[in-house]
């Protein structure tokens, strides 16, 4: 039922490690429909790695190349679909406005220990490079949670299993 009601793209934001990714593919499948990664479709597009982005381009030109990737994927005329974005573009407010007008936000949000624990199993994220990585994350946390309380669905991803995470997902957009 919830999957013939859906009639916008579900656009899930919110912090590195929050599990974005994993929830969206495993909400895609149940909603019978295609799962985009709007980081890789950065990377596929710009050729690069994010970290090569951010290295030889910095962070500007990344936003840049995130919103105009998220406006091309929020711009098809198929509105099935579930993206999960990388944790700063909700926090660009043309991306988070182009996000709030044509798609349902989800806001997945987390403790900081979990955030530190699923952000150390990939080293590649660049904004944690410069510092003490916990230390960062809750500087971030901390300055993002007004742009990501624009979503109007937040869902608390606990540190269990990712399904917990995703029948919360849906109760929210059904
Ligand atoms: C970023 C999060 C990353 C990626 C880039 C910047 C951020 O995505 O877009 O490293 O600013 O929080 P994930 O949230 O998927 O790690």
């Amino acid at each position: 039922a919830i999957a013939r009601r859906l009639d916008r793209p579900v656009v899930l934001v919110g912090m590195m490690g929050v599990g974005k990714s994993s929830v969206g593919k495993r909400l895609a499948a149940i909603l019978g429909c295609p799962f985009v990664d709007a980081d890789e479709e950065i990377e596929k597009s710009a050729q690069m790695t994010i970290p090569e982005i951010f290295a030889n381009y910095g962070e500007d030109y990344f936003r840049d190349g995130e919103r105009r990737v998220i406006a091309r994927l929020l711009g098809g005329n198929s509105p099935r679909v579930v993206i999960a974005t990388g944790g700063g573009a909700f926090c660009n407010a043309e991306t988070r406005a182009l996000i709030l007008e044509r798609a349902i936000a989800v806001w997945l949000d987390s403790d900081l220990d979990t955030l530190v624990e699923r952000t150390s199993r990939k080293d590649n994220r660049p904004l944690l490079k410069d510092g003490n990585p916990r230390e960062i994350l809750a500087r971030l946390r901390e300055e993002r949670r007004p742009a990501y309380a624009q979503a109007p669905i937040h869902v608390v991803s606990s540190s269990g299993p990712h399904v917990n995470t995703v029948s919360k997902v849906i109760q929210g957009i059904g």
